[in-house]
């Protein structure tokens, strides 16, 4: 187990800058989650950090060690992808021990690290199988159980779930908080997926352009998002953002361009912004209407299930003015900045 130390990192490719000044300080033993959208730079960082690229600029250390021009194989690292190539032709005892024998692990320590690890990702009734035998879901477990086996002090993870339907992603993800909670190594996962972010991180990095956008535990970013792209980012339905005019609200801080307010901050009440119900959507354990305001302007509200205005109705929006978020014209978070 290691920490993880990012100083002025960056990298070019060619004239394409896809990381542009990154410090960041992963600790021993922490869940970090690298989420943004496609393009942001997540999976570039993470194979710096693995040495698969070298940087442009800056240090990495893993550790006390300083890796930055460190072969991959010497950085006790193991990485984890989307595509996880098994070798068809061996079974699944002999791709999880692939890597102990190319380092000459002896047979019987070998043995025992297979066995431990198969029997903790569920996978020892599979060892003597080929990967054409097994599922999504399974050779997913076989490539984590190969990863894990080498007994890193970094876990990277890229994407590693999004090949996987939704009922098998939800649960793997489960499997991996498990196995991160048991184990406890230092992990750095990627992923766009901002559900899947705010699951699994202790710290959670939203990346944006190259460039760290805020970085902290998931519920300070989704209380406090530091910027209207964190803002926006975070959260299922969306955060609504709207102009200050739009919900006639006083005492909002000077400079104020934009105002954002959650799905579920927002009430169906007696009085408040008036606006019209456009279309009601069933999410089984709750309900989203979605209204119209006076200016025009789009609002999503987190209803109870079994009941919701139908559409055409008029309404009134209430809400606590605590709940709402200011952003200047730069889209920067105003007045509660104690958190950036
Ligand atoms: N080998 C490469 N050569 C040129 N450009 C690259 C290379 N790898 C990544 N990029 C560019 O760097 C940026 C970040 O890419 P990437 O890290 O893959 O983003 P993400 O994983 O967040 O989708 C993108 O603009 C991408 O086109
Ligand atoms: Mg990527």
């Amino acid at each position: 187990m290691a920490r993880v130390q990012l100083e002025g990192v960056r990298k070019s490719f060619g004239r394409v800058e896809a990381i542009r000044g990154v410090d960041l300080a992963i600790g021993d033993g922490e869940f970090a989650v690298f989420v943004g959208p496609s393009g942001c730079g997540k999976s570039t960082l993470l194979r710096l950090v693995a040495g698969l690229e070298t940087v442009s600029a800056g240090e990495i250390r893993i550790g006390e060690d300083r890796v930055t021009e460190t072969e991959p194989a010497a950085r006790g690292v193991a990485m984890v992808f989307q595509s996880y190539a098994l070798y068809p032709h061996m079974d699944v005892y002999r791709n999880i021990a692939f890597g102990l024998t190319l380092a000459r692990t002896g047979g019987e320590e070998i043995r025992a690290r297979v066995h431990r690890v198969a029997e903790m990702l569920e996978i020892a009734e599979l060892l003597d199988r080929k990967p054409r035998q097994l599922s999504g879901g399974q050779r997913q477990r076989v490539a984590i159980a190969r990863a894990i086996v080498r007994e890193p002090r970094v876990f990277l993870f890229d994407e590693p779930l999004s090949n996987l339907d939704a009922g098998l992603r939800a649960q793997t993800r489960l499997e991996l908080a498990r196995m991160h909670r048991r184990m406890g190594v230092t992990t750095i996962y990627v992923t766009h997926d901002q559900t899947e972010a705010m699951t699994l991180a202790d710290r959670l990095v939203v990346l944006n352009a190259g460039r760290v956008e805020q970085e902290g535990p998931p519920i300070e970013l989704y209380r406090r998002p530091a910027t209207q792209f964190v803002a926006s980012f975070l959260g299922s339905p969306r955060m609504n953002l709207l102009h200050p005019s739009a919900l006639a609200v006083e005492g909002l801080p000077a400079g104020t361009a934009t105002v954002g307010l959650r799905p579920e901050e927002v009430e169906i009440g007696e009085d408040g912004p008036a606006a019209t119900v456009e279309l009601v959507e069933e999410l089984g354990e709750s309900r989203i209407v979605h209204a119209v305001l006076a200016d025009g302007s789009a609002v999503a509200i987190r209803h109870l299930p079994e009941t919701a205005p139908e559409p055409g109705t008029a309404i009134h929006l209430t809400f606590r003015p605590e709940a709402l978020h200011a952003f200047d014209g730069n889209g920067l978070r105003l007045g509660d900045r104690e958190s950036r």
